[in-house]
């Protein structure tokens, strides 16, 4: 019998630091941006406000980010669980405020690129490929600040700096990386991938493209930088990816949902896999009024140093609509649009459609034809512990199990994966609420929203079921 997945397919799961690591403060670590956003559901309305400005202040908000689930000095424990799990890569982030703290330092900080050895060296004493992302939501505090974030092409360098010393110091152990998270969700969240606040430029088209010009060219150098460092290094981009339907057959709704599709889902993969602007970039740019400055070389180095996969997360689909004004929307899913009466959300009205796994499957392996990696994907739901702190949590299986039936489908369909990094395998902080009650993992972390409890840790039954599925290589998913 034909197996369902590659032998060495890539299971694991994926963290990223601001999330996890905590100990903001330590080891000569500097505030990052995630450092200054305070938590709790009204967060990203805070992060909106015109008044934001990436002030910390402790006495209007709490910063679950601070502590987050203690993973900076828990990682060896964890890692033994991620192992006993049977992974066979972990996805996390290096925080760059660890090597260099405020982003402008010549020398790096010798503490936090210690850290990192050991938590890279604890992966592989477990037989656990390290899949690094190079820049996860949390770039310096100072660069944001005093820099006016990524629109200001003084970043290429900083970043150049960062990810010159990070692949020298660990490319000859580490063969799999990634450049910016989710690189394109800065057409609705600049806040965090471009550190653009509205007084800064979130809402100012201009900034956010030529913010992400700066981000290809850094993404581009952080490429070359790694196939020179080592040949067996694999760099992918990383985005986020909702498949697009139209809200009907209505020709002005596909083709709007074509238009979304191109300028949201596509446009920086389009340059970052493709190596050039696309087709339909200059029409995009006049259309917003953009104007982009473009430095000699730049192209050049997009055109030469692409990357070698698309890494994408997966959460929800998104259903375009332009031409029904009563249309339900679709309350909670993030990238907003119209509700899908075919589908089901889940608590936080994330669209839950593993059909749609399969489209963006194939969306992305037909146009870039470079292997995929799904580095994030999985249910945020609300947990609850009986006496013994154990959770049955089917309703994570079964999200689980229905994607990774998708992915298969998408395998036989003629898909090269590589591998699938469901997100959160350990709880952890949420990205858009900052709340711990928001939780992804198949392994329960004994903390509340104020990020008190014991930490400590314990399997849920996702645990075990992931455990078989990753022992049988993806062909028992009861
Ligand atoms: C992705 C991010 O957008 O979604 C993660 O890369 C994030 O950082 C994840 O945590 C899930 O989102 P949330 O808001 O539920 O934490």
């Amino acid at each position: 019998m034909k197996e369902k997945f590659p032998q060495n397919f890539m299971w694991g799961g994926a963290t990223a630091a601001n999330q996890v690591e905590g100990a903001y403060d330590q080891d000569g670590k500097g505030l990052s941006i995630v450092d200054a956003i305070p938590g709790g559901k009204k967060r990203l309305s805070i992060v909106s406000s015109p008044e934001f400005d990436f002030s910390l202040d402790t006495t209007r908000h709490t910063y679950p980010n601070h502590k987050g689930i203690d993973h900076y000095h828990r990682f060896q424990d964890d890692i033994a669980l991620f192992a006993e799990m049977g992974f066979k890569c972990y996805r996390f982030s290096i925080a760059w405020t660890r090597i260099y703290p405020n982003g402008i330092e010549q020398q790096p900080n010798e503490a936090g690129l210690k850290h990192y050895d050991a938590v890279i060296d604890a992966c592989i004493a477990q037989g656990i490929e390290p899949v690094i992302t190079l820049s996860h939501y949390e770039m310096p505090l100072h660069l944001a600040k005093e820099f006016g974030g990524w629109k200001n092409r003084e970043l290429i360098g900083h970043f150049e700096r960062f990810a010159r010393t990070v692949l020298t110091r660990y490319g000859h152990k580490v063969n799999y990386w990634m450049t910016f998270n989710e690189i394109n969700s800065a057409a609705h969240f600049p806040i965090m991938s471009q550190g653009l606040t509205v007084k800064t430029g979130a809402l100012d088209d201009q900034a956010k493209y030529q913010a992400w010009h700066n981000q290809f060219v850094a993404s581009s150098l952080a490429v070359k930088i790694a196939h020179e460092t080592n040949a067996k290094i694999q760099i992918g981009c990383m985005i986020l990816y909702a498949t697009n339907y139209a809200y009907d057959c209505d020709p002005v709704n596909q083709l709007e949902t074509m238009k979304e599709t191109q300028a949201f889902n596509f446009y920086c993969a389009d340059v970052q896999a493709g190596g050039k602007y696309p087709y339909y970039a200059k029409r995009l740019w006049a259309s917003k009024g953009v104007e982009l400055d473009i430095q000699p070389g730049d192209l050049a180095l997009i055109e030469q140093h692409t990357v070698d996969y698309i890494g994408f997360s997966y959460y929800m689909s998104s259903t375009i609509n332009k031409t029904n004004p009563d249309a339900l929307s679709a309350e909670g899913n993030l990238l907003g649009g119209a509700r899908n009466p075919f589908l089901e959300a889940s608590e936080w009205g994330w669209e839950i459609d593993p059909v749609g796994l399969r489209i963006a499957l194939n969306q992305l392996y037909d146009r870039y034809e470079k292997p995929l990696f799904i580095v994030e994907n999985g249910l945020g739901a609300i947990d609850k512990p009986d006496e013994n702190h154990y959770i049955a949590d089917d309703y994570r299986i079964k999200y689980l199990r229905q994607h990774i039936e998708a992915m298969a489908d998408a395998v036989e369909d003629g898909v090269e994966l590589m591998g699938y990094t469901p997100w959160g395998c350990i709880d952890l902080v949420s990205m858009s609420t900052g709340e711990m009650s928001k939780r992804y993992g198949l392994i329960y972390v004994d903390l509340d929203d104020n990020i008190s409890g014991t930490g400590n840790r314990y399997r849920k039954k996702s645990f075990h079921w992931y455990q078989k599925v990753i022992a049988t290589n993806g062909e028992d998913l009861s």
